[in-house]
């Protein structure tokens, strides 16, 4: 089992990666699935703005394509220098996957752990 620090870590290494030529600020993530795999993701930009993917939802999305369904934690970073939380449309988009899943937000020195049912608590769900 993948500790919190190790994902941190591939979160950091992510953010690298991050096309950020717009707001200059880079944000990297690495989701953990229950299956113990790994993917990681950089936020995307565009000069259409609207257009700019979050580093959550890319994560979410390579793992998707690739078949998974289930997933354990995220953790987060940016280069903000403090800690990153996502925005309402990662957290809605997340949610779709449960709301038990685990949040680890890093500032660079410290870390925090939420669930997603704290971030985004009463999430709407149809089915
Ligand atoms: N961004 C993310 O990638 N994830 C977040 O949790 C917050 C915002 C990106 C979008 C945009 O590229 C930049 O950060 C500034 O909003």
């Amino acid at each position: 089992m993948m500790n919190y620090d190790s994902l941190v870590s591939k979160a950091k290494e992510a953010m690298k990666n991050a096309y950020t030529k717009y707001s200059g600020f880079d944000v990297g993530a690495a989701l953990l699935t229950k299956s113990g795999k790994v993917y990681t993701g950089c936020n995307i930009e565009n000069s259409s703005y609207g257009a700019t993917i979050c580093a959550e939802r890319v994560a979410f999305v390579k793992a998707i394509s690739d078949g998974e369904r289930e997933f354990e934690a995220i953790a987060i970073v940016s280069s903000g220098g403090d800690y990153t939380y996502p925005c309402g449309i990662c957290r809605q988009f997340m949610s779709e996957w449960g709301t038990d899943l685990k949040l680890i937000f890093d500032n660079g020195s410290e870390t925090k752990v939420y669930t997603l049912e704290q971030l985004l608590p009463e999430a709407f769900i149809k089915f």
